[in-house]
């Protein structure tokens, strides 16, 4: 079959790779239609070499139909349309029974200290084969897939995979009392998702924060009053106390992650830079080229005193400073951690059923072949072309 695989920093690949086939009684084989392209992916793209091997297969947002089930699966048939949570959990376990599927015991990758394992998402997640390909393996065939109706395109589903379920957490985990505010910092798909979903769950004040012109003027056209970074970096602080009655947001959502410095930003500052005479450049440089960190420091700096910040955001460091004086001082509520997908399902489904109040459906911005993979890869990475969200799509040629 063909895949996305990881060749080294910046270098994806779509290769001919044996197709996979079911090792365990419980798996099932599926056909993708589709499968997300992630910020996540973007991590592996440009930071995490060390935790990759060449020819890893990537991606883990996707859905398809059920090709093939192990003698062991017995809710599950062939020909059933699934969507696959990024997670690899079981279902049954302690953890995965109290609703923490990201933290599923029996897919723990314990030999590097970590939680439940992840599709297509390196060695300290069990590296194991994504999602981005023609085919791919599902173990817990009975408890893993959710199995969608037919009749509405892929674009109504496939974010159950990710999006929908990370956003929905990161905003459930926001806890936004009534009448209260939300800052949501970064817009790519996850923070895009939860202004959405905060503004269905009637927060009554969402704030959007980001630096690409796009990925503002999405937000602002579905009602989110935005502020961008390139003008009120420095003052980001104030602007938000002015527009919370002097005191910060209730909540704080970090859709941003790691990579705030890193590339996407700096990539994106270098870009705009090289185009700007210099006189404009350096101070774009100041505001834009700020610390890895920076997305983390702002929730601190914006949230209100006793308020409560939630990250979903991926961080990798081991021994990131942070403002501990200042966490404690402010008597912070923080939550994190990947999505248990699984757990916010139930709740998720019935707003993909007849209406689309949460835009799923003109949601992506790109559909694109397998084999454009590489391609779309860069152009994501720049936040190039307008793509905020793309969708590979194996059948497309
Ligand atoms: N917790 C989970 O389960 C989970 C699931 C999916 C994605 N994620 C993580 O969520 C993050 C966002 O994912 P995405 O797909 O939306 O990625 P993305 O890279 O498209 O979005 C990040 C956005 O943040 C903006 N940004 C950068 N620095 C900023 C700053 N200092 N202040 C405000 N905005 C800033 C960027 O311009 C970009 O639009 C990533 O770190 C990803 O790994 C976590
Ligand atoms: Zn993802
Ligand atoms: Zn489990």
């Amino acid at each position: 079959m063909r895949a996305v695989t990881w060749h080294g920093k910046r270098d994806v690949r779509v290769d001919t790779v044996p197709d996979p086939t079911i090792d365990d009684a419980t798996d099932a084989i599926v056909r993708i239609t589709s499968t997300g392209l992630c910020g996540s992916d973007l991590h592996l793209y440009e930071l995490f070499g060390p935790l990759m091997d060449e020819g890893d297969i990537l991606g883990h947002e996707p859905m398809g139909v059920v090709e093939e089930v192990g003698p062991g699966v017995t809710q599950l048939r062939p020909g059933d349309r699934v969507v696959v949570p990024f997670n690899v959990s079981c279902g049954t376990c302690w953890m995965c029974s109290s609703g923490l599927h990201s933290q599923c015991e029996t897919t723990q990758v314990r030999s590097e200290g970590s939680g439940a394992a992840l599709f297509g998402y390196t060695k300290l997640y069990g590296q194991v084969p994504g999602g981005q390909a023609e085919y791919l393996r599902v173990p817990f065939g009975d408890t893993l897939p959710i199995v969608v109706p037919e009749g509405p395109p892929d674009d109504r589903f496939v974010y159950l995979s990710d999006v929908l379920p990370t956003a929905w957490q990161a905003v459930r985990y926001a806890d936004v009392p009534e009448g209260g505010s939300l800052v949501v910092l970064g817009l790519g798909p996850i923070g895009d998702m939860c202004t959405r979903i905060a503004r269905h769950l009637g927060v009554a004040d969402v704030i959007g924060v980001d630096l690409v012109p796009e990925r503002l003027d999405r937000a602002r056209g579905r009602g989110v009053q935005v502020i961008d970074l390139n003008a009120h970096g420095r003052e980001l602080g104030d602007v938000v106390r002015g527009l919370t009655g002097g005191r910060g947001a209730d909540a704080v959502i970090d859709a941003v992650g790691m990579e705030a410095h890193g590339s996407p930003v700096g990539a994106l500052a270098h870009r705009m830079v090289g185009l700007l005479p210099d006189a404009l450049a350096a101070p774009l440089m100041k505001t834009a080229g700020v610390d890895r960190m920076a997305a983390l420091h702002a929730a601190i700096d914006l949230v209100r005193r006793g308020g409560t910040i939630s990250i979903s955001g991926v961080y990798g460091g081991a021994a990131d400073p942070m403002p501990l004086l200042t966490m404690f001082d402010k008597q912070i509520q923080l939550r994190m951690g990947q999505a248990n997908v699984r757990r916010w399902v139930p709740e998720i489904l019935p707003l993909l059923v007849d209406d689309d109040p949460l835009g799923v459906d003109g949601f992506a911005t790109h559909r694109m072949p397998l084999e454009s993979a590489p391609e779309a890869y860069a152009t994501f990475q720049r936040k190039q072309d307008g793509m905020v969200k793309t969708l590979l799509k194996p059948g497309l040629r």
